[in-house]
């Protein structure tokens, strides 16, 4: 939808006219999964596709929330933005961003009606309710001249996530859709917030996204169990190393020295990816910036099974499709992207390559799983903005 189209729909809503338009984008990872939450590396960037928000003040002192893909309106009182509402409903990820601004001392004197439109397709893990939360904190923190920087909005949005819809995540999708930068993916250390924005230039090869159309269930408690089973990881190594902040801390041979003190057979699955990871992420950063991207490519791969085989995020749809991609020669790499579970995985083509690329996985896929896999190409784009 165009944004012309967007203001109409919110005259017909609201019968006012839409005085700011905001947006916000969804994510890919390209390397460095379920690294966040252990204070590890990261290495995500933002798409051209994610959440559009249009405001304007109304004089009743209410917050109206409508978004585009639902008939109904949520109608509240300026008293009422700090409680969640039922969970599954969409409007607590605004809601919790706004909560977060009252607890940080902020108040809303003024109601406002609110429209929602997104792109980002649902439920592909590529973040858009991460997406909606950054562009409501990004559209508050002006209306109330709040002045805080984008790593503080992620935080925002990071914190409505664990508050009002009961996800224990990281950093990553928010930071991502605050800080994201055309062309270029975010290097982000999650323990110290300290990023480097490294160009992504690949000639004649492009960042392929693999839709499995298999929702990924991160509300499911699957992540949350994942989250847990790191911290029990965290605290049996601390018996031997009480000085240890997070896992990510750890290099693959300090690991290996210490590892017997993680008793729990799972925990210690779940560490060994993560500090693998956290390591693979560093290489294919370096990688990249010296051009050397079959490296970077080999990484991914080895990221997917570490993420199938030790943290158990993966399943029939993700294993297809990457397992599928790995055969054809044209392809780089590619691996499971996101939390898991469902939802997409990451690839890079060669340009010539791709037609056979969405023909042979889509058609393996299809087989298998009775799914029809979708293709986009990613384009890298630039994070939250207001766009009049
Ligand atoms: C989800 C979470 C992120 C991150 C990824 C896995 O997208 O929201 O914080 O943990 O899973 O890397």
């Amino acid at each position: 939808m165009e944004t012309n189209e967007l203001k109409k729909a919110f005259q017909e809503a609201y019968k006012h006219e839409a005085t700011a338009v905001y947006f916000s984008p969804g994510r890919v990872n390209l390397i460095g999964e379920h690294t966040d939450y252990n204070g590890g590396y990261v290495f995500p960037c933002a798409l051209s596709f994610g959440t559009y928000l249009l405001l304007a003040k109304n004089e009743d002192k209410l917050m109206r929330f409508k978004s585009l893909n639902m008939p109904e309106v949520t109608e509240l009182a300026l008293t009422e933005l700090t409680t969640p509402l039922p969970k599954n409903h969409w409007v607590n990820y605004p809601l919790g961003c706004i909560a977060q601004f009252i607890k940080r001392g902020y108040e809303l004197k003024e109601g406002y009606d609110i429209l929602i439109w997104g792109n980002v397709p649902a439920g592909a893990g590529l973040s858009s309710s991460a997406a909606l939360e950054v562009v409501t904190a990004y559209a508050v923190n002006e209306l109330l001249s709040a002045g805080l920087d984008r790593t503080e909005l992620a935080k925002i949005g990071q914190a409505s996530e664990h508050e009002f819809a009961g996800v224990n995540c990281g950093i990553m999708d928010q930071f991502a859709s605050a800080q994201g930068k055309k062309d270029h993916a975010i290097f982000l250390n999650c323990d110290t917030m300290e990023f480097q924005l490294v160009p992504v230039k690949l000639e004649g090869i492009k960042v392929v996204i693999s839709n499995t159309h298999s929702p990924h269930k991160l509300d499911s408690g699957a992540y949350n169990e994942r989250v847990a089973q790191c911290q029990l990881a965290l605290e049996q190594l601390r018996k031997v190393r009480p000085e240890l902040k997070n896992l990510a801390e750890l290099t693959e041979a300090e690991f290996e020295k210490i590892e017997n003190a993680i008793t729990d057979e799972t925990a210690h699955k779940r560490a060994r990816h993560v500090v693998g990871e956290v390591q693979r992420t560093t290489d294919a950063v370096a990688a990249l910036q010296k051009g050397d991207i079959a490296t970077f490519g080999k990484l991914m791969c080895q990221s997917h099974v570490s993420l199938r085989d030790d943290y158990e995020v993966t399943g029939l749809h993700l294993d297809t499709l990457a397992e599928e991609a790995w055969k054809l020669p044209g392809v780089i790499g590619s691996r499971m992207t996101g939390g898991g579970f469902g939802g997409c995985t990451v690839s890079l083509v060669k340009d010539e390559a791709i037609p056979e690329f969405i023909e042979k996985v889509g058609k393996v896929y299809q087989e298998k799983t009775g799914i029809k896999a979708d293709f986009y190409i990613a384009q890298i784009s630039d994070g939250a903005r207001r766009i009049e």
